[in-house]
């Protein structure tokens, strides 16, 4: 389990998150819902170790744990970003393989073995030698949720994975995350659709704007 206890972080003096207090179960799909510009965005960088916190304190597992600690959070939480950030110079095999080799210190080989699966598993079979901007929004997206599994995160967060697509890939992007519960994936979901929260939520947190 993470767990977040009394998160604050402001920017330039001004609170977006303040004596924020959150439990993320393991196999969990958590959602976090609220308005634009609420700070679900930073809440995810937080967690993600990407933006430092104020103050608070996260435990995994029953454990101190600070995500901003490139050694703590290298392979804990994976994030797939709302504009994909995919590497646009590299095919869409040495896009999922190049953090395992280099972080997870993973043979090519291995790497490329796992890859395949996941692509395969995430309905990317062929696209293995095409470059993003050949994929289809949809099929950037997949790689982006395959890019981030093959390093094996303990959680899997994810920033309004329905909003970048057309509205008929929502269905998609629903049983990809609730097919990835079925194998015990722990994710956590930032939206701010409501409707697709409740479908996929076994816990839905809210985020609210905090006056100035
Ligand atoms: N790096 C930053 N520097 C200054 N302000 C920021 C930064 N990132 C986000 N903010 C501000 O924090 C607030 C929350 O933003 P965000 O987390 O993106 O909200 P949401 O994702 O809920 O729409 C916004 O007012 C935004 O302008
Ligand atoms: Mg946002």
């Amino acid at each position: 389990m993470l767990e977040l206890k009394k998160i604050k972080k402001q920017f330039n003096g001004r609170t977006i998150l303040d004596n924020f207090d959150m439990q993320v179960k393991d196999n969990q799909i958590t959602t976090i819902v609220g308005p634009s510009g609420a700070g679900k965005t930073t809440l995810l960088r937080c967690i993600s170790g990407l933006e430092k916190i104020d103050s608070g304190s996260f435990t995994l597992d029953g454990k101190p744990f600070d995500p901003a600690n490139n050694r703590d959070n290298d392979n804990v939480i994976g994030v797939v970003f709302q504009d994909f950030q995919l590497f646009p110079n590299l095919t869409v095999l040495d896009n999922i393989t190049l953090a395992p080799q280099l972080v997870l210190k993973q043979s090519k080989t291995d790497a490329e073995k796992r890859a395949q699966k996941l692509i395969d598993q995430l309905n990317l079979t062929g696209k293995e030698g095409l470059y993003p901007y050949q994929l289809s929004g949809g099929q950037k997206q997949r790689l982006a949720i395959v890019r981030a599994l093959a390093m094996n995160p303990k959680i899997l967060c994810y920033d309004e994975p329905t909003s970048a697509l057309d509205p008929d890939l929502r269905q998609t992007v629903e049983d990809i995350i609730l097919g990835l519960k079925k194998q015990n994936v722990t994710q956590i979901v930032v939206t701010h659709d409501m409707e697709f929260a409740k479908n996929i939520a076994d816990q839905l947190v809210r985020v609210e704007p905090i006056k100035a």
